[in-house]
């Protein structure tokens, strides 16, 4: 072999055994995909609603963003592939527990879940507070299908798998991370139908931003999440019955009854104003805590803190109040909760806690 080849071979081995090493010292990502517009398909390049959610498999997703291969050794699992208004409590569970059995192996680094924007902020908070590992949990979606001029899902996920093997996104919970924006699972909520910048943490706070290929942290959650949890999962099938009934002026204790009737173990009331309870609903209210049935007063509000003892005697009537927590992710708490016991003040601490 002449010289100039043998230098040539000798550069191209030491090229490819960078390259590997290179590879080697990337984080190994595991997205988890469940459906949702992320992978969804229109009919035209600009069809942006009306289109069909959940159509694209994981494969197809990271294909199509060849990058991800810069940030992350990336593996791919289709867990389910539903429109999000679909997630169940079964849903949630395989979730959870694959989740965590992916985060107990040494050779992943991080988890990523694509998922429809519907319910990713019960999934987020249902995950935050199951999720045994202080690694990255980062859930990601689109508000404009794969097939839309600027879709927003190719760089939603890029941002997504490279949070999710950032050293500085372990230990602060599940994300969820769109348009630039990194949000915690606890606070987030979907705060526009339609619109790209949908994912609000309106009065708390975005935790910081992707920018320029990596995470911006300026504050983070103090309340107990992921591998500070006491809940465990890990043996469940399914979760308590808990239901939400809505309060507006006018109402009345009909879809109540119907919910206690149906065997619901705890209610979740999300009243006008500070949580208050109308005339015609509050007996309904009392009868169910009476007959066993967790009461949490929650509020319609969406931001601020529901007080105990302000809008009702809660003392008195044995209620509990939600804190911060919306409607939909006060239920994930009091599910949780029931698991664990049925005293009403344990389940207070509980919901000052999480
Ligand atoms: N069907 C809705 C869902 O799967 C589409 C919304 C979205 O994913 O952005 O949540």
């Amino acid at each position: 072999m002449t010289t100039f080849a043998s230098a040539l071979a000798v550069c191209t081995a030491l090229l490819t055994s960078a390259a590997a090493f290179a590879q080697d010292k990337l984080p190994n990502v595991t997205i988890l995909a469940t459906g949702g517009t992320i992978a969804g398909t229109g009919a035209t390049s600009t069809t942006t609603v009306g289109y069909t959610a959940a159509k694209v498999g994981v494969e197809r997703l990271i294909e199509a963003v060849p990058e991800l291969k810069k940030v992350a050794n990336v593996k791919g699992e289709q867990v389910f592939q539903i429109a999000s208004e679909n997630m169940t409590n079964e849903h949630w569970l395989t979730l959870a527990k694959r989740v965590n059995t992916l985060l107990a192996q040494p050779d992943v680094d991080g988890i990523v879940i694509t998922h429809g924007t519907d319910t990713i902020e019960e999934t987020a908070y249902f995950l935050n507070l199951t999720v045994k590992s202080t690694k990255p949990v980062v859930i990601v979606g689109a508000m404009r299908p794969s097939t839309a001029i600027s879709a927003d899902g190719p760089i939603n996920l890029y941002n997504a798998v490279t949070l999710a093997g950032s050293k500085d996104a372990v230990g602060k919970g599940v994300l969820v991370s769109l348009n630039d924006q990194i949000n915690a699972g606890r606070d987030v909520t979907k705060a526009n139908t339609s619109t790209a910048d949908t994912f609000r943490t309106p009065e708390l706070g975005f935790l910081g931003y992707m920018q320029d290929n990596k995470p911006h942290f300026y504050r983070q959650v103090i309340r107990k999440h992921t591998a500070e949890t006491e809940f465990d999962i890990s043996k469940l099938d399914s979760l308590p019955q808990v239901d939400i009934v809505y309060g507006y002026a006018n109402n009345n204790r009909i879809a109540l009854d119907a919910f206690v009737k149906a065997g619901a173990k705890g209610i979740i009331h999300a009243g006008v104003g500070d949580g208050s309870l109308s005339n015609a609903m509050k007996p309904g209210l009392v009868e169910a805590r009476k007959a066993g049935v967790l009461i949490v007063r929650s509020s319609r509000v969406g931001n601020g803190i529901v007080a105990r003892n302000g809008e009702a005697n809660d003392d008195e009537l044995d209620f509990v109040v939600s804190d911060t927590l919306n409607p939909q992710k006060a239920r994930i708490l009091l599910m949780l909760a029931l698991t664990k016991t049925t005293d009403s003040k344990a389940i207070q601490k509980l919901f000052y806690t999480y």
